[in-house]
């Protein structure tokens, strides 16, 4: 048992010592108030990676079929907390960018559909001639390259289930001691918008920060799973799951980085 503890505390070691765990993008965010474009342009970029984490798809059935239910469960919990992460993500990204804004962009910040094409067009200009940048979904070839890794579980085969499993580990720890409080610290603490996490347009990430936080509960969940199924055979494929998931967001956040962010000279 206490072997077992350390294996999963050697892999939350693995993804927290990776260069994506504490991206310069993170700081470069929080440097100063970011122009209305380029916060939209962030988000877009940003919410279809987040919306591409949150299906469960063929992963869940995957772990019944390999005999492991309780990780079926863990991972099903995790995409049942998800629910109205969408419209959360998108009242708060047209919250931001209308108050970065010379005038108001979105007039409806519950009209998640309105707030996402608006985002859209931002993207498609500041970033639209990046070589691999797909016109039709406004994404960068690294934001699809990180959303084709959650797109693996729609395999339910038990090598991608393993590695499925490795991929939800990196990423619940990502989400709740990175990539949450960085957006936290860029939007809440830098003071560069004026909100507060009592804001009604920022409850995303009042939903998802913080010791009761959705992220907190979602790398108990994974922790746990990981802890039933580690082994001599499982852990390599647990590994290229990892290590797959965070070489793509760490492409994802070089490119939002050079192109969207402020640099280190102007801090
Ligand atoms: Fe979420
Ligand atoms: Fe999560």
């Amino acid at each position: 048992m206490k072997d077992m503890a350390m294996a999963v505390e050697a892999l939350a070691r693995k993804v927290m010592n990776h260069r994506v765990f504490d991206h310069p993008m993170y700081r470069h965010w929080a440097c100063a108030p970011l122009p209305a474009a380029q916060s939209a342009a962030l988000f877009h970029q940003l919410q279809n990676f987040c919306a591409s984490t949150r299906l469960g798809m063929a992963f869940p059935q995957g772990l019944r079929n390999m005999g492991l239910p309780r990780q079926a469960e863990l991972m099903s919990e995790i995409e049942v907390s998800e629910g109205g992460h969408g419209p959360d993500l998108a009242r708060m990204a047209g919250h931001i960018v209308n108050l970065t804004g010379k005038e108001r962009v979105f007039d409806d910040l519950d009209d998640q559909a309105e707030v996402e094409a608006g985002l859209k067009r931002y993207s498609d200009q500041l970033l639209g001639d990046l070589p691999g940048y797909d016109r039709a979904s406004g994404l960068t070839r690294q934001a699809r390259e990180a959303i084709a890794v959650f797109q693996q579980r729609s395999r339910a085969d038990p090598e991608s289930t393993i590695r499925n499993l490795g991929i939800a580990f990196a990423l619940e720890l990502i989400s709740n001691r990175s990539l949450i409080p960085g957006e936290k610290r860029a939007l809440v603490d830098s003071g560069h918008y004026g909100v507060s996490l009592k804001d009604p347009e920022m409850y995303y990430l009042l939903d998802h920060w913080g010791e009761c936080g959705a992220e907190q509960q979602h790398e108990l969940n994974v922790r746990q799973a990981i802890a039933g199924v580690l082994n001599a055979e499982t852990e390599p494929l647990v590994l290229s799951g990892i290590d797959a998931f965070l070489d793509a967001l760490a492409a994802l956040w070089d490119v939002i980085d050079s192109q969207l962010l402020p640099a280190e000279a102007a801090v």
